[in-house]
């Protein structure tokens, strides 16, 4: 399938603060050099806010990521779970029209979107709300047939059910995911024949469809305020993304310690500098921005205060929250104490 970028595109793609908040941190998991790693995760929060992904939406993960705006085209025209189309603005209907499905009845379900939502998939309905396409197995054969909506599987459908999940989501609520059916999980259809204690009678639904209840985020657009933002890899786990998430990467250094710059150097001292990659993270980029910033020698580094270490965390673009996450201040210490060049 020939996948090409929308006729239409907006003029420009900005993440929301608790999104840049979150795309940042999620940068910062790469080691040095390795930040292009970051497409994925990046190219799907931008289309879980805008619901696709639009040129400037790809074109935007790529200047983040320091990458020929090519190399990220390149990712987002290659998977198909990228919408490179607008879709239903309250969900993009997906069915499986693999195997199990299609013996299944995911023709009678493929009609019921082409008369609901558009005769042709990748359509957006008449009055915006939805569209639909039909995708490839979802792993879910032994509930056949089923579709994705968002970010929730419905399993066990028929025209009927899936007519009535179209009404609910289209008067704004959000249909119970799972089994449409009265199936508990994929238990067989006539009832359990061996270990008949399943978890039915602890819980209303099985765990996923637990899960997507409790979160109700299935098919909304998220903000990133949803969620906390958790950046275990910085120190320590960040505060929630609606409490001020926006630099992640300070969050390393105490609350009470505000960022400060350290004194730097116009240039190395006699003798010239440290080899400052011998410090664990540091690479020829990092030390190149290092050298800029007036650090040269192991002895600056390993003075630096909490309050310092913010400022610098926050100073490094790019590479943002490796002096706290890589500990550089007792690294350079040892190095200062033991191993000066
Ligand atoms: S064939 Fe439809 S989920 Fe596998």
């Amino acid at each position: 399938m020939l996948r090409r970028l929308h006729k239409e595109q907006p003029a420009s793609f900005e993440f929301t603060p608790a999104n840049l908040a979150w795309a940042k941190g999620q940068i910062t998991k790469y080691p040095e050099g390795r930040q292009a790693s970051a497409i994925i995760p990046l190219l799907w929060r931008a289309q879980e806010q805008e619901g696709w992904l639009s040129r400037p939406a790809i074109e935007h993960v790529a200047d983040m990521l320091g990458l020929a705006h090519i190399r990220a085209l390149e990712v987002a025209t290659f998977y198909f779970m990228f919408q490179l189309q607008p879709v239903g603005t309250v969900a993009h209907i997906q069915i499986c029209g693999t195997t199990s499905c299609m013996i299944c009845g995911a023709e009678e379900l493929i009609s019921v979107c082409k008369e609901r939502i558009a005769p042709t998939p990748h359509t957006l309905s008449a009055d915006g709300k939805f569209s639909w396409e039909e995708v490839e197995c979802l792993g879910a054969c032994t509930n056949a047939p089923m579709a994705q909506i968002g970010k929730d599987y419905y399993e066990d459908l028929t025209a009927s059910s899936l007519n009535r999940l179209l009404d609910e989501m289209s008067g704004g609520r959000a249909p119970v995911p799972g089994p449409q059916n009265g199936r508990y999980a994929s238990e067989p259809l006539k009832g359990l024949t061996s270990l008949k204690d399943h978890d039915a009678g602890k819980a209303q639904y099985n765990a996923s469809v637990q899960r997507a209840v409790d979160l109700r985020d299935g098919i909304k657009r998220i903000d990133g305020t949803e969620v906390p933002l958790l950046t275990p890899w910085l120190g320590k786990a960040a505060k929630p993304a609606k409490a001020k998430a926006e630099k992640p990467a300070a969050a390393a250094a105490p609350a009470s310690a505000p960022a400060q710059k350290p004194t730097g150097l116009a240039a190395a001292r006699d003798g010239g500098a440290d080899d400052l990659k011998r410090i664990k993270g540091v690479g020829p980029k990092l030390e190149a921005l290092l050298h800029g910033l007036g650090y040269f020698h192991f002895d600056q580094i390993a003075t630096w205060t909490a309050a310092e270490v913010a400022w610098v965390d926050d100073n490094l673009e790019g590479f943002k929250g490796r002096v706290s996450r890589d500990n550089w201040v007792a690294q350079a210490k040892a190095l200062a104490e033991g191993g000066k060049d």
